[in-house]
C-alpha cells in the first residue's frame, strides 16, 4: 500500500532475521503503518540495492551481517559512533535526500543491561572476541566507566589492532590475575563451531555475570559451559530488541515501549 512506510533490513542469509517482527510490534503501538521487510541483499549489489532503495521512497534500513562495514560507503552523513567503529547498523534519509549511518548495538547493549540490572561502572568487564560485534559495544561499555574494561581473542594480534583502533578509551588486554570478573561477555562466534571454553575459570564466580551478545540456539553451548561457575546469565534478546528500539527512535524520534514485544512464534 502506498501509505505505508517502506522499512527493511538488509544481509546475507537474511531469513533468521527477527527485525521484521520486532519493528511490526513497534509500529502498531506507536499506531504507525509500515512495510518492513527482509531483503536478501549479496555483497555486489549492496551500494545500488541502498541507492535505490532510498531512491524509490525508501524511509529507512537495518543492516545486518555481513554488511555492517560496507554499507558505510553508501553513506554521505556519518554519526559518531559510526566515524569510531566503521560500521553501521542503521541508515536513514534527511530532508536534503542525504543517506545518514548510525550505530545503535553498543546503546542498545547498555539499555538492556540497564533494564536487567546489570552494573557496568566500577565493574570488571571482559569481552572475548574482537570481532565486529565485540567492537560495536566496547565505546559505549567504555563511556559506562568499568573499574577495568578487557578484551580477549583467540588470535592475539586482533586484540593489538583493537587496542589501537580503540586508543582513545580504557580497553586493556586480558591477563590473568586473581582479581574476579564481574561481568564477562561472549562477543565470539565460538559456541557455533563446536563446544564452548575459555581459560578464565579461576576468575569466575557465582557473582559473575554471563552474557551472550547470541541468542536461542545459538548462545546454548556458552550457557551450559557458564552454568558451572553461575546462574546470572543473559543471552542477547533484550540487546537484540533494544538496538531495534534505537533505530526505530532514529527514523520517528519516538522510543516504542519494548517491554511487550513477543518473539515466541519466530524461530531462531
Ligand atoms: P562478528 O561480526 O560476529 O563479531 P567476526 O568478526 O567474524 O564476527 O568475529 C568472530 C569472533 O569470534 C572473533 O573474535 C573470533 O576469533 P578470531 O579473531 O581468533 O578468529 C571468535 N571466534 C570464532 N570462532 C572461535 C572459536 N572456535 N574459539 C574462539 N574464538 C572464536
Amino acid at each position: 500500500m502506498d501509505n505505508e512506510i517502506k522499512l527493511g533490513v538488509i544481509g546475507d542469509p537474511i531469513d533468521h532475521s527477527m527485525s521484521p517482527y520486532i519493528h511490526a510490534q513497534f509500529a502498531k503501538a506507536a499506531g504507525l503503518k509500515i512495510n518492513y521487510k527482509p531483503f536478501h541483499v549479496v555483497e555486489s549489489d549492496l551500494n545500488e540495492f541502498i541507492e535505490s532503495f532510498f531512491a524509490e521512497g525508501g524511509y529507512g534500513l537495518n543492516v545486518t551481517l555481513p554488511h555492517k562495514l560496507n554499507c558505510v560507503r553508501s553513506a554521505d552523513i556519518l554519526s559518531g559512533e559510526v566515524e569510531l567503529l566503521g560500521a553501521a547498523n542503521t541508515l536513514s534519509k534527511n530532508n536534503n535526500n542525504k543517506i545518514i549511518a548510525s550505530s545503535t548495538d553498543g546503546l542498545g547493549f547498555i539499555k538492556d543491561c540497564s533494564d536487567k540490572n546489570i552494573e557496568i561502572s566500577n565493574k570488571r568487564v571482559l569481552i572475548l572476541g574482537a570481532g565486529g560485534a565485540s567492537q560495536s559495544i566496547i565505546p559505549s561499555i567504555a563511556r559506562m566507566n568499568p573499574a577495568k574494561l578487557m578484551v580477549d581473542n583467540r588470535s592475539p594480534d586482533k586484540i593489538e589492532q583493537l587496542l589501537e583502533k580503540f586508543s582513545s578509551f580504557r580497553l586493556e588486554p586480558f591477563q590473568q590475575s586473581d582479581e574476579p570478573i564481574d561481568l564477562l561477555i561472549n562477543a565470539t562466534s565460538a559456541a557455533l563451531s563446536g563446544s564452548f571454553d575459555w581459560n578464565i575459570h579461576s576468575q569466575l564466580n557465582k557473582q559473575t555475570i554471563f552474557y551472550d551478545l547470541s541468542y536461542g540456539k545459538a548462545s546454548e553451548k556458552f550457557f551450559s559451559w557458564a552454568s558451572q561457575f553461575s546462574r546470572n546469565g543473559f543471552d542477547g534478546t533484550g540487546m537484540l530488541i533494544a538496538q531495534a528500539a534505537f533505530s526505530f527512535q532514529s527514523w520517528f524520534d519516538t522510543f516504542p515501549d519494548i517491554s511487550n514485544i513477543n518473539l515466541n512464534n519466530v524461530n531462531d
